[in-house]
């Protein structure tokens, strides 16, 4: 890896880049085609059964091909091997960041500070593994000798977000008579209606979070102790409806769960990175262990994809590199992905936390402000919804926004022809996004004159199509260790830390201080900034009436 000072802007492949753009920015797509027959396959590349078709792009050999030059001159193939042998690339916290260990399952030892970790990730899945089909079974039961028929994953961000969108995702192999919920908001309608009408003595909930300090989890854990103790009567209940999953031991027990019931991850995998770890308990216990297996080595495929394959054929790269052609050298302000999949509806909010926490950071690793654009905002819907809301802006608005696609060549679940009506949309879309309609096409079809310019579509929107058979465990698994190695991929070449997230400090503190100011009875005087003083006092007289 380059050293810390190394400024992106300044390496001459960045300016070659800037020039070329200067260059091909006006050129249009609808040539680009027209001028290369091949261009599709030029541009298509499969792995581990994903297929990105990145034809679509404002992009030729030459961009590509200066594209790579930057990678190289970034220095992705060293940062990639640093990631995966474990050094402490997460240089704010002093730790590796060694997600991939987590479904590494068959291969040899990864270090971490010197030790090797994967008898101890081995062993918690050993751990999750008898837990989930103890409960799957009917072995584990509640306190009093009910069948377990409720799970309540309590936890937020990284500890929420990942088997949330997961489970979403791989419902249909999910055990359907395990009814699986997920809170994360302190906002107390989340666990109320989590467990409004459920039997405390089916319910178990797996309080899930790294620190086990987070003010929502520890907050809606003892809210869920609370409920649980009034239904059950007796603190014995504890044990048999609440585990955990976190790094520290002595907050879970200090919290009152036993050690016992504690599934343990380790401060080398960042809440982000985390479905992999115990942190997926939840999901393991609705799709058991087999499925869970078939998603590790889903991941497992794609990280070995990403190690090894080279610049020019590496989808997360790729990936990578078109992202930053649009986000420094287009200055466009967002990325939209869109998965033609009901199941995949969590997937954007999942990447969100997964890009932006990353890599929505803007000092660089010198301790410099950086001088260039880091991460984009990363928002979207599935298809078909938002075509019928938000796609007018993307197909005739003012702002560039790259889009990916998500799509699969049959359903999960066939009904009738849906699953055609699904992709034929999906392929329309980019096609339109891509080619548009010309005034010329307008005029042909009679389209009054007045009405030419509004119906018109420029095109020339950049899409990529990222295509697999099925969604099943392992291509769930394939496509979010793409993204993440995308995320990684960026964050090189910006040359900033992705895996710490000190952005979120500052407003926790905050609350810290404002929750007193709104509980007390005569609070101290406040000394916030007139408006937040105003808005606080506003907010108290409302609780008087
Ligand atoms: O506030 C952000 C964050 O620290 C995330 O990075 C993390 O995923 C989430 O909070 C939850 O943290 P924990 O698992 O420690 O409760």
């Amino acid at each position: 890896m380059k050293k810390n000072g190394f400024n992106p802007i300044n390496l001459p492949e960045w300016k070659h880049l800037a020039q070329h753009c200067r260059r091909i920015r006006n050129v249009h797509l609808r040539d680009l085609f027209a001028r290369d027959s091949r261009r599709a396959q030029k541009f298509t590349l499969s792995a581990e059964g994903l297929t990105l078709d990145y034809s679509k792009n404002r992009v030729t050999s030459e961009t590509m091909r200066a594209l790579f030059a930057l990678a190289r001159a970034c220095g992705i193939a060293k940062a990639r091997r640093a990631m995966f042998s474990g050094q402490a690339i997460n240089r704010t916290e002093n730790r590796p960041a060694l997600h991939i260990a987590l479904r590494h399952i068959s291969g040899g030892p990864i270090l971490a500070n010197g030790t090797d970790v994967m008898p101890e990730v081995k062993r918690v899945l050993r751990q999750m593994d008898r837990f989930s089909r103890a409960v799957r079974e009917n072995a584990w039961r509640g306190h009093t000798g009910k069948t377990i028929r409720n799970i309540i994953n309590i936890g937020i961000g990284g500890s929420d977000l990942g088997p949330a969108m997961a489970y979403e995702a791989l419902k249909p192999y999910a055990k359907r008579d395990l009814n699986v919920k997920f809170v994360s908001n302190i906002d107390a309608a989340h666990l109320l209606e989590a467990v409004r009408g459920l039997d405390a003595a089916e319910t178990l909930f797996v309080v899930v979070s790294k620190t086990f300090t987070t003010q929502e989890t520890i907050a809606n854990a003892l809210s869920a102790r609370a409920w649980c103790l009034a239904r059950l009567k007796t603190e014995k209940a504890v044990k048999k409806h609440f585990v955990a999953v976190s790094t520290s031991t002595e907050k879970v027990r200090e919290f009152g769960i036993d050690p016992e019931n504690m599934f343990a991850f380790w401060d080398w995998v960042g809440g982000r990175y985390s479905l992999c770890s115990a942190v997926g308990l939840a999901l393991m216990l609705a799709i058991g262990p087999e499925n869970f297996n078939r998603m590790l080595a889903g991941f497992h495929a794609m990280d070995q994809h990403f190690l090894t394959a080279p610049l020019n054929k590496n989808m997360p790269v790729i990936m990578a590199l078109l992202g930053i052609w649009y986000n420094n050298f287009f200055n466009a302000q967002t990325q939209a992905v869109l998965p033609y999949s009901q199941y995949l509806a969590r997937f954007p909010a999942y990447l969100q936390q997964a890009d932006m926490e990353s890599n929505g950071k803007s000092i660089a690793r010198n301790g410099k402000k950086v001088r260039w654009q880091t991460g984009p905002i990363i928002w979207g819907e599935p298809g078909t919804n938002g075509q019928h809301a938000f796609y007018q802006l993307l197909h005739q608005g003012t702002k560039l926004v790259p889009a990916d696609f998500i799509g699969f060549g049959r359903p999960v679940e066939e009904l009738g022809e849906h699953h055609a009506m699904l992709m034929a949309n999906f392929f329309a879309q980019t096609e339109a996004l891509a080619f548009g309609k010309t005034a010329g096409e307008l005029a042909a079809e009679k389209i009054a004159a007045g009405l030419i310019p509004h119906r018109t579509f420029e095109g020339n929107r950049p899409t990529n199509t990222i295509l697999a058979a099925r969604l099943n465990p392992a291509a769930l698994g394939k496509l979010i260790a793409l993204y993440e190695h995308k995320i990684f991929t960026q964050g090189a070449i910006w040359n900033i830390y992705p895996f710490d997230q000190w952005g979120v400090q500052l407003g926790k503190e905050l609350a810290g201080k404002i929750l007193p100011e709104l509980q007390v009875a005569r609070p101290a005087k406040l000394k916030h900034d007139s408006s937040t003083n105003a808005l606080i006092k506003r907010f108290r007289a409302m609780q008087k009436k």
